[in-house]
């Protein structure tokens, strides 16, 4: 199914390595496998489809984009990546809502959502250096690993002059005010 899809070899690498993690940290998080497996193994089914189309599928799972969403269209790749998984009969609510939020997090996430958003990051065939410092804070504290994630995501959005989405920007703002990473981190 992947290759149906995908036409980039390390796309499908990054859904295998993704989908293995998920896997390895299900039980940690008392989440269902087999939920897991699938929701890293297809969270970027639709990511080499041109942006239009990325866009008209994200429509037709009936996914209202917004103005960020309309000028950034792949970030609207979990949601065509959902609509894809639906028509070919995969999935269920639980998975595509952490499909849909692995390019957007929010402030209300489920620990399926919060594990592939950071999963997605952290996996090892990432090369950057933060994956292993996320990879490390998962294994033990899932929330202060989101933590890092969205503000380096962030911090390397800032640094390229591009947008942040405000449901990004709420997230980490509610972590700041409830979370207890305020003040300097060492990592
Ligand atoms: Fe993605
Ligand atoms: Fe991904």
């Amino acid at each position: 199914m992947l290759k149906k899809y995908l036409t980039c070899k390390k796309r499908i690498e990054h859904s295998i390595s993704t989908c293995r993690e998920m896997v390895r940290f299900a039980p940690k998080f008392s989440l269902n496998k087999n939920h897991a497996k699938i929701a890293g193994l297809y969270h970027d089914l639709a990511r080499d489809l041109d942006a239009d189309k990325i866009l008209k599928f994200a429509e037709k799972f009936e996914y209202k984009p917004d103005k960020y969403e309309l000028e950034y269209k792949t970030l609207l790749h979990g949601a065509a990546s959902c609509y894809l998984l639906k028509k070919e009969k995969i999935g269920n609510d639980k998975i595509y809502n952490a499909v849909l939020k692995h390019t957007i997090p929010e402030k209300k996430m489920t620990m399926m959502e919060k594990l592939l958003y950071v999963i997605d990051f952290a996996e090892p065939k990432r090369n950057y250096p933060e994956a292993k410092i996320a990879y490390d804070l998962l294994s033990k504290d899932l929330d202060h690993a989101l933590f890092y994630v969205v503000k380096t995501v962030i911090g390397y959005l800032l640094d390229e002059n591009n947008m942040i989405h405000p449901r990004s920007i709420e997230l980490y703002d509610e972590m700041i005010l409830k979370g207890g990473y305020h003040g300097k981190i060492d990592y």
